[in-house]
């Protein structure tokens, strides 16, 4: 079905206010809606306290709301139990916890994809750099979708974990992600799916994927920033090792020892943000009555448009694969001679187009291919609508003739 484009927009308060802008920067962060606005407000205006420790009646709406929340999140992606849900600030603070807590020592090795966010690569750079952890990329094919050969080249029993982006950032490519894990299994890998970008656009199923370890951001679908999750599969994080601990990440301690709580406490220490869980599980309510499937379809649309509308400006190369259906709602590119800073800043000031232009936090990717200044991207989401792309289309247009004259 397609999306109601007019009734979601009417959601979105920064949408209706006297100049809204034409919001193309959803890869990085999106809007929010009030539904979500109104449940944080709710968590700070009807019970602002603790969870999990006082017993007054305010603490006991928060817990209950807390956990409502994770559950949520489970049933939102699948997972068996809502103990294999962990709250996290976001995607790269659980790939961080992973990280540290995996056990992986000297002689083991992680793979990743070569188009890795800095969340996906830093922590096994710095990894290797502590523990002599061995690091390498499976390099892509020539219009950077996924080199199932080279991976399974590079796949042998010393390789301990198989960390990729799901949904890349740089080019909206999703890996075969179902075909990996399949592999990385036999080879008794495991395999992490870093979601950021996969969850707010397409529906994962963690038990159909059977994939060992996931995280995502609130931020990016819909929720609040500041929050995100790791799933892990029990047996998982039953052995990963915590390296926050201190308030609800034990049930007993002694002057000289203690006593570590379950799952999914032991991963949470301190007072957490229960707001944000609560807002992001709003936002996942919001994302299921809008349904994945129709925001796949409304963003391939979208995407379509944008690659068709762009075919004719010279110099104009666009990254990844050049079927708009491979690339989500992401459409990022460069234009020779032109800077993706001066476009993007000219789009804003001319038409209030937002888009993000540089190394997106994929560094490596850009450095690889000697392209200093990164790209453009435009990157759309529910709101999004024809009209919108056809004034970033000719705004473009204009862009680029102002700076080649
Ligand atoms: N990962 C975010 C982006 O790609 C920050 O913009």
């Amino acid at each position: 079905m397609a999306l109601k484009v007019d009734r979601i927009r009417a959601d979105f308060p920064i949408l209706n206010s006297e100049k809204p802008p034409i919001y193309f920067d959803n890869a990085c962060m999106t809007l929010r809606p009030q539904q979500v606005i109104d449940k944080i407000n709710e968590y700070y205006v009807e019970y602002p306290g603790c969870a999990g420790r006082s017993l007054h009646r305010i603490a006991r709406a928060v817990t209950e709301n807390y956990s409502r929340a994770r559950d949520n999140v489970r049933r939102f992606f699948n997972a068996g139990q809502s103990e294999e849900i962990i709250f996290t600030r976001n995607t790269t603070e659980a790939i961080n916890l992973v990280s540290r807590g995996l056990g992986l020592k000297k002689g083991d090795i992680v793979l990743t994809t070569d188009r890795e966010h800095n969340s996906n690569l830093m922590p096994w750079l710095m990894l290797s750099e502590r523990s002599g952890v061995s690091h390498k990329v499976v390099g892509s094919n020539p219009d950077n979708s996924f080199n199932m050969d080279n991976f399974e080249k590079m796949m042998d029993r010393n390789v301990k974990l198989v960390s990729m982006v799901h949904t890349s950032n740089l080019d909206g490519y999703t890996i075969p992600a179902e075909k990996i894990i399949k592999i990385a299994h036999d080879h008794g890998a495991l395999v992490m799916l870093d979601g950021a970008q996969s969850a707010p656009h397409k529906k994962v199923d963690l038990k159909k994927l059977d994939v060992d370890l996931f995280a995502c951001s609130g931020h990016k679908m819909l929720g609040p920033s500041g929050i995100g999750m790791l799933y892990g599969k029990s047996e998982i994080l039953e052995k990963l090792d915590i390296y926050n601990a201190g308030g609800d990440t034990v049930v007993d301690t002694t002057y000289s020892g203690y006593k570590l709580a379950g799952l999914p406490e032991r991963f949470e220490a301190g007072l957490q943000d229960y707001a944000g869980a609560i807002g992001f599980s709003a936002a996942l309510d919001y994302i299921r009555s809008v349904g994945l499937e129709d925001i796949a379809r409304h963003e391939f649309k979208l995407n379509r448009l944008m690659t068709e509308g762009v075919k004719s400006i010279e110099g104009l190369k666009i990254i990844g694969p050049l079927d708009p259906s491979e690339r989500s709602g992401v459409m990022s590119f460069t234009v020779d001679g032109v800077s993706p800073h001066d476009i993007v800043m000219l789009l804003d000031q001319s038409s209030s187009v937002m888009m993000r232009s540089g190394a997106h936090c994929a560094h490596s990717w850009f450095n690889s291919r000697g392209l200093k200044d990164g790209s453009v991207r435009a990157s759309v989401y529910i709101y999004n609508t024809e009209d919108e792309v056809r004034v970033f289309v000719e705004s473009l247009k204009k862009a680029v003739d102002f700076f080649r004259k």
